[in-house]
């Protein structure tokens, strides 16, 4: 199945065009990365493939199914149930510990509290990380404040997960492991992964690498 198709997008914020005749396809499971520079769009491209934002031309398809006339409510719903987020800056609520951070995608989505707590620990215990459960943001390593990001964006058991640059502010140990994370999830979970990145970071368990310039995608 594919799971995210663009046809031809075109972006532009007032005189700076952004993205032009840009196509992507993406399927179920699939890896995919974005390298470019600051400033080629990568997040303008992510908020678009999640809903955030729409194109001003072209065509965007999410499950087989053009996202064109999708009320405001289908949108959300399809954000809070099939697509997880990375952001690239201010994942995690500092006011919330790890375990309330993880459990928050699940109650949005309607999720009861027993079940969401449930949920969110067997995750935490799953990849290793259910010992920080009780601890808060601000007291964890930049690494550890993002794999925790990357646990909480699989809660609903999205079937894609975009992350923009979630290894930006990492050291290349860090870097690693969350790349070592986001292929144990890309491999058990069948979730479509789709990661942007400035740096010519080698070794990514990417199927596919992608490079964003002056608005264009090019296969490398
Ligand atoms: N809401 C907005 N209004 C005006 N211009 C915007 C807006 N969002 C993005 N831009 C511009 O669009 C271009 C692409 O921005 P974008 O954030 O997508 O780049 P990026 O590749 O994610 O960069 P970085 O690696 O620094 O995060 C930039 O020139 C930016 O200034
Ligand atoms: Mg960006």
């Amino acid at each position: 199945m594919i799971v995210i198709e663009l046809f031809s997008v075109w972006k532009a914020y007032g005189e700076t065009e952004v993205l032009k005749n840009l196509n992507l396809k993406v399927e179920e499971g699939d890896f995919v990365s974005i390298r470019g520079k600051s400033g080629a769009g990568k997040t303008t491209l992510l908020r678009i493939i999640g809903l955030l934002e729409l194109p001003d031309k072209g065509e965007v398809r999410l499950f087989g199914r053009s996202i064109d006339g999708l009320k405001d409510g289908e949108k959300s719903d399809i954000r809070l149930h099939q697509i997880g987020f990375v952001f690239q800056f201010f994942n995690l609520i500092p006011s919330l510990t790890v375990l309330e951070n993880v459990e928050l995608p699940l109650a949005l989505a309607g999720v009861k509290k027993q079940e969401g707590r449930r949920r969110a620990l067997e995750l935490l215990e799953y990849f290793g990380l259910k010992g920080l459960a009780e601890r808060f943001p601000d007291s964890l390593s930049g690494g550890e404040r993002q794999r925790i990001a990357i646990i909480r964006a699989l809660a609903n058991r999205p079937k894609i997960i975009l992350a923009d640059e979630p290894s930006s502010s990492l050291d290349d140990e860090n870097s690693g492991l969350l790349m070592d994370l986001l292929a144990r999830i890309n491999r058990e979970e069948k979730v479509a992964i789709v990661l942007t990145t400035t740096d010519l970071y080698e070794g990514l368990p990417t199927k596919r690498d992608y490079v964003l310039k002056e608005g264009l995608l090019t296969e490398i």
